[in-house]
């Protein structure tokens, strides 16, 4: 298969913040963030993979910076690295205040596709093909963050057992 670059495959999701995706003080739950990052980060997976691409995974996500009702929420994703049939995604969420133009980048996560074919089964994915020097060291270290979650996958399936 040949190799994809990441911005190739790189969305940016936007979306305003209305008073629905918030509490009475106007703080926008961060039930509303965790669903505009894991639809970018489904889009790069599955333009990537060229099917579609479920969640197995998402590395822990911190809100760093509250984000209030009428600011505009900016999800970039882009797609790290692949390996068979899984694709490492990296998320970066900025809260942009339209009438200043002040955007703040409120939070950061990792997260892991795989992709399905016709019958729900994983299926082989492009590799990533990095162009820049930052797209080179985040693919290096990717492959130390799937040992991680890998190895906590293993842990919690002898836990259930
Ligand atoms: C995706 C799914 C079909 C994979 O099934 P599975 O039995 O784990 O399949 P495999 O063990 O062959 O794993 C498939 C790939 O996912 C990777 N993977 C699985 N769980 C992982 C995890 N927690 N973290 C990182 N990678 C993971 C495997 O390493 C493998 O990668 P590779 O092919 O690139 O080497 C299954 O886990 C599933 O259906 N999950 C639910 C997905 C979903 O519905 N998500 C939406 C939220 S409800």
């Amino acid at each position: 298969m040949e190799p994809r670059t990441p911005s190739e495959t790189a969305v940016t999701l936007t979306q305003v913040m209305n008073p629905e995706h918030a509490n009475p003080l106007g703080n926008v739950h961060g039930g509303w963030i965790l669903k505009l990052i894991d639809e970018a980060g489904s889009i790069v997976a599955s333009r990537h993979a060229r099917h579609p691409a479920v969640t197995v995974e998402i590395d822990s996500v911190s809100f760093r910076e509250p984000v209030y009702v009428g600011n505009l929420v900016h999800v970039q994703a882009r797609i790290v690295r692949a390996w068979r049939t899984s694709m490492e995604v990296e998320a970066i969420v900025e809260a942009e205040d339209p009438l200043t133009g002040e955007r703040r980048i409120t939070s950061h996560a990792y997260l892991v596709y795989v992709a399905l074919d016709r019958a729900g089964r994983p299926t082989p994915v492009p590799p990533v093909q990095p162009e820049t020097e930052e797209e080179w060291r985040k693919w290096h270290e990717a492959e130390q963050r799937r040992a991680e979650r890998l190895a906590r996958r293993e842990r919690e399936r002898l836990s259930s057992r």
